[in-house]
């Protein structure tokens, strides 16, 4: 046994790498899932034989969560994924800091335990604390349960922030030294509060870097719960979802032109409180007709597809690929301009094009399309809203401000569609739907776009 379950583990290591590697292109993505997912239950089924006791309680444990999370993952909508993803990432968390708590009990409080140890476990304690209720708020704002909006307590946020931190640390020197089990459960909740804090005032146009920064804040409270417990499955799995994280957490933050720190400390974007639509009553918008908008586009020479959110909701990604064939048929170059935070999780923009069959290479990224724009006839919005405002460049007091956007604003013409004049995750009014060269087509995006397809084959 001494040599099987190293050897396992070595497996296991390989299959989580070459998983990890398939994940970076859509076409090996699927494959690259159930690879990793192989690796996952030869590291479960090498630590079983590792137990010497309780399988009773193991059992009891791999039902319940077998009967919540599969069906759970079998029935979640591809628009709830994100939400999902923040739920089982916080569950990590949320194990580490009971591991932590568990391991300073049945050690008698640390008694006798390495430095290490103890520092590992105090350290996984906390983190995953963090990570286990900052990602239930953030389910909790994807879910839209929690407003989207910053909630937060203006500049007397970074003090509370650092007084909890303080907190925990001071709770986590007295547990380290055989301190009472108080001290323990102060450390968790001082960091539960911590976690919820930090998420909270964080605007809804962030939440992609701060799911990111949750997912890799579990990944290293893993390692470090595998540090203590000895177990290298643990060290080496927290840590490949740590760095990855971090490296995404890093590339999502570049790409929306914010800083780590500033958004963790919560005080970006201006204002702690998005304006509303309200206002936005007295200015016009100009409604059109699926007719309008297949005439457009008909006689365009390019058309630049936006999609966002609002594609993923209506699974509207099939009937466009219909519609951009036949503008291709009338010799209409057809694009697809991709922002990073286009929809909820990265690369949702690309999955769902890739499921449609439209070629990889007619999809462009913003900073590869932003130049065309002014040249382009019709950029045609597909259910986007954030990602295409110009507020982002043009107010300072926007929470968006400083965000990348795709400037379609500066093409010939814009097609909107959507269904009302509702506002997008951010919960901010979108100056581009009362520009001069928009118009609206109003309804949902499938049925739109299947109309203006067939109002197409009848030009
Ligand atoms: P949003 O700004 O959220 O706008 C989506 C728009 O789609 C809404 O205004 C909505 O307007 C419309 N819509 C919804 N259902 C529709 C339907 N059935 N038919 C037609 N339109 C529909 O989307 P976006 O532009 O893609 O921006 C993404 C936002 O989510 C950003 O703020 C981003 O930071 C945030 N976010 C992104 C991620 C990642 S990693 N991508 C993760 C978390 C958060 P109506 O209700 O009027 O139809």
């Amino acid at each position: 046994m001494t040599v099987v379950v190293p050897l396992l583990y070595i497996v296991a290591f390989g299959l989580f790498i070459l998983g990890l590697s398939g994940l970076t292109g859509p076409r090996t993505a699927v494959r690259g899932n159930k690879v990793a997912a192989v690796g996952m239950v030869v590291a479960v089924v090498a630590t079983l034989l590792t137990v010497r006791h309780n399988w009773l309680l193991i059992l009891v444990g791999l039902v319940i969560g077998g009967a919540l999370g599969v069906p759970s993952a079998r029935r979640v909508r591809m628009t709830a994924m994100p939400q999902m993803v923040a739920l089982f990432n916080g569950v990590g968390g949320g194990a580490v800091a009971l591991i932590a708590w568990s391991e300073f009990r049945t050690t008698d409080a640390f008694a006798g335990e390495p430095l290490y140890v103890v520092i590992a476990s105090l350290f996984g304690a906390i983190v995953g604390s963090v990570s286990f209720w900052g990602s239930l708020v953030a389910f909790g704002k994807l879910q839209e349960i929690l407003p989207g909006r910053p909630l937060g307590l203006g500049r007397a946020q970074q003090v509370v922030n650092l007084l909890l931190l303080a907190g925990a640390a001071a709770c986590a020197t007295s547990a380290a030294i055989g301190g009472a089990e108080l001290w323990m459960i102060g450390l968790l909740v001082l960091a539960a509060v911590l976690g919820v804090m930090v998420v909270l005032p964080i605007g809804g146009a962030d939440m992609p870097v701060v799911i990111s920064l949750l997912n890799a804040l579990t990944g290293l409270s893993a390692a470090a719960a595998g540090l203590a417990l000895g177990n290298t499955a643990m060290i080496v799995a927290g840590m490949i979802v740590g760095a990855s994280g971090t490296i995404l957490t890093n590339l999502m933050a570049t790409a929306m032109n914010r800083s780590i720190p500033a958004i963790v400390a919560g005080g970006f974007g201006g204002t702690s409180t998005a304006p509303s639509v309200e206002g936005a009553a007295d200015r016009q918008v100009t409604a059109t007709t699926a007719a309008d908008a297949a005439i457009r586009m008909a006689y365009a020479s390019q058309v630049i597809v936006v999609p966002g959110y609002g594609m993923a909701v209506a699974q509207a990604q099939h009937a466009v690929k219909d519609m951009a064939s036949l503008l291709e048929e009338r010799g209409v170059e057809v694009k697809y301009a991709i922002h990073p935070v286009a929809g909820r999780m990265p690369g949702h923009m690309n999955v769902l094009l890739a499921e449609a069959d439209v070629p990889y290479d007619a999809l462009r990224e913003m900073d590869e399309i932003n130049d065309e724009f002014p040249r382009t006839d019709v950029a045609l919005v597909i259910g986007a809203n954030d990602v295409t405002n110009p507020a982002a460049r043009t107010d300072p007091g926007s929470p968006i401000h400083g965000m990348p956007i795709l400037d379609v604003d500066r093409s010939r013409s814009v097609i909107v569609l959507k269904r009302s004049m509702n506002s997008g995750f951010a919960g901010i009014d979108n100056p581009l739907f009362y520009a001069p060269n928009t118009v609206m087509l109003f309804g949902d995006a499938k049925s739109s776009v299947m109309e203006v397809t067939e109002e197409l084959k009848a030009l």
